[in-house]
């Protein structure tokens, strides 16, 4: 160890940090219909199991500390599917938003919706605006619903926000910076994920926040969503505490350091 790193015998030995925790805490839920059908269940059991991993992996995020957590619930290219599974993902998260809300506010869950309004059913339009309503002044997980969500729509549609201002001459093309950009996100105000979790063993983004998962750890879990449980949530995050950040520097402290 460089002498510069050794603690001087006068100095108190720290106490050993435990696994780090991420703030924000993005997942891609995958493997609902591979879980079905290994099992040979209909894929919409797959989604509905999902929807109780959905439960467990709120519940496990406050509990193992994490101060925001998104999900991918359905994404902007979703819509490719057989409308009877569109219909589906539909139903289940009506089911999930009036059967979970009360008890999500009651635990202080502050929900917010990220993605487009084009082309949702106009019931859930506003079951989501209901649930951001009721949750707003909660101080608790903020649990992010990325919802007919695509990272490269979003980008698109911050840089709608900003181009009447442009025209406007409220902003000059120089202000337009990475930061301007980000305040114009779904995401706006939400710090970016330090950890982005996959299920399923697929090795990719799926356009889920491009922007935002700049320097995000990636940890890949080779198990379906519906298995997803406080056990594999820990132990993402214990694969998490071991990674070192460098943010594109030198700097070689872990996570936990
Ligand atoms: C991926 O499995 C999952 C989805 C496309 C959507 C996620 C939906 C849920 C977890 C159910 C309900 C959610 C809420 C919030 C109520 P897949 O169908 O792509 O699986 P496969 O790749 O094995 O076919």
């Amino acid at each position: 160890m460089p002498a510069r790193l050794q603690p001087s015998a006068a100095q108190p030995q720290a106490t050993p940090p435990g696994p780090a925790v991420p703030v924000h805490v993005g997942i891609i839920m995958d493997g609902n219909g591979r879980w079905a059908a290994e099992r040979g269940l209909p894929r919409a059991e797959g989604h509905r199991r999902g929807m109780e991993a959905v439960r467990q992996a709120v519940s496990s995020a406050t509990e193992l500390g994490v101060k925001y957590l998104t999900i991918f619930s359905f994404s902007s290219e979703n819509w490719t599917r057989p409308s009877e599974e569109v219909q589906l993902l539909f139903a289940l998260l009506r089911i999930f938003i009036q059967s979970d809300l009360a008890d999500l506010h009651e635990k202080n869950v502050k929900i917010t919706v990220i993605g487009a309004d084009e082309g949702v059913p106009k019931d859930i339009c506003l079951l989501l605006e209901d649930a951001e309503r009721v949750t707003a002044n909660n101080t608790g997980l903020g649990f992010q619903v990325a919802f007919n969500y695509g990272g490269r729509d979003e980008i698109a549609r911050a840089v709608r926000r900003i181009a009447p201002k442009l025209m406007r001459g409220e902003v000059t093309p120089a202000e337009i910076t990475p930061a301007m950009i980000a305040a114009h996100l779904d995401t706006a105000g939400i710090p970016d994920p330090d950890l982005i979790i996959r299920t399923s063993g697929e090795l990719r983004l799926s356009n889920f926040l491009l922007w935002q998962a700049a320097y995000s750890e990636l940890v890949f879990l080779p198990i379906y969503w519906p298995e997803f449980d406080r056990k594999a949530f820990g132990q993402a995050i214990d694969e998490f505490s071991r990674r070192k950040r460098r943010y594109g520097g030198l700097a070689t402290a872990s996570v936990a350091g």
